[in-house]
């Protein structure tokens, strides 16, 4: 078992096409976001007993033993699950500090890059670094413990760090782009609970299963569609199909004022196509643009009330770049 102060990072990610109704087994696809991550620290303390872990996380205003925590508690929790994976009946004394530049209930997948970073950083710091098969799975159930109901969509993007094509319960697939594609994200600044729409949709699915199911479908096709598009690189043909996505996610009640302000102002200045991205009713929408109208994009969304704006670049093979 080794004692020095070790560190890990995740991404944040963000869902390209298919959010919601992949919860109820349509496809969907997400990437990861480099531009914004979590990053856990774990140093020894040294004298102190076997067992005493203080865990330091300013962002949340979090300085506490976890002893003092409920142990559900998301950050305890990841702790908790990765000694228990390892069979660490009693962990050395250690000091956990937590910082993310990722925005919390914004749709960036916050929850599960903090949860990665914790368990990737136990696990090293235990001198048993895990797979990101593991990694995933274990963050999965903190997931669920704070999200009631999720696909597993945003720890597999996480863990993994490549573009997804997801099915909730199948081995995802590593979505290859053959041309690099530009997003403009803006960040409405409002947060929005991913667990509460989740329960909403399902209570408005419980009250009529016919018309919210054919959204569904209607969602999956965009997704089986956008998977050919990004594959061949006819990256031109993605635009449309995020309108219609967030068409479709407009009628399910998942936009917001703020978030189809948004939308309207990247699309009257360039962008080929426009839609919130993750949970909804707040946080992050995304806009697909070229490198030539990426900043006025950027700029009308400031305008339009964005309180953040990020490019990323989707690129073949390895994944989104700065
Ligand atoms: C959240 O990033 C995506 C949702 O589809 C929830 C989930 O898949 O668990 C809204």
């Amino acid at each position: 078992m080794t004692m020095t102060a070790l560190s890990a990072t995740a991404p944040g990610k963000i869902i390209l096409f298919g959010e919601h109704a992949v919860v109820y087994g349509q496809p969907a696809i997400a990437v990861p976001v480099s531009i914004v991550q979590a990053r856990a620290v774990i140093s020894a303390i040294p004298a102190a007993p076997n067992g005493q872990v203080r865990l330091i996380a300013p962002d949340i205003h979090l300085d506490s033993l976890i002893d003092e925590l409920p142990d559900d508690h998301p950050l305890v929790l990841a702790i908790l699950l990765t000694a228990g994976h390892l069979g660490a009946q009693r962990l050395p004394a250690m000091q956990v500090h937590l910082s993310s530049s990722i925005p919390l209930a914004g749709g960036f997948g916050s929850s599960a890059a903090t949860a990665i970073a914790i368990i990737r950083a136990v696990s090293a710091f235990l001198g048993r670094p895990l797979s990101n098969d593991i990694v995933s799975e274990l963050a999965y159930r903190v997931e669920r413990r704070q999200h009631g109901n999720p696909s597993g969509i945003d720890n597999t993007v996480v863990a993994f760090e490549q573009p997804v094509y997801f099915v909730r319960g199948q081995p995802f697939e590593t979505l290859i782009a053959a041309r690099p594609f530009t997003l403009v994200i803006g960040d409405s600044g409002v947060q929005s609970s991913t667990a509460a729409v989740v329960a909403d949709v399902q209570r408005l699915h419980q009250a009529d299963p016919e018309s919210i199911d054919r959204a569904f479908t209607a969602i999956g096709d965009i997704v089986r569609q956008a998977r050919g598009y990004i594959q061949a690189g006819m990256i031109d043909n993605l635009g449309e199909l995020m309108n219609h996505n967030q068409r479709l996610l407009k009628e399910l009640t998942i936009s917001s004022p703020e978030l189809d302000l948004l939308v309207e102002a990247a699309l009257a200045n360039g962008a080929m196509g426009a839609k919130l991205s993750g949970g909804g009713r707040g946080g992050n929408m995304i806009a697909l643009v070229s490198p030539q109208t990426a900043s006025r994009v950027e700029r009308a969304l400031i305008a339009a009330g964005a309180v953040h704006t990020w490019i990323t670049t989707v690129a073949p093979i390895l994944g989104p770049t700065e």
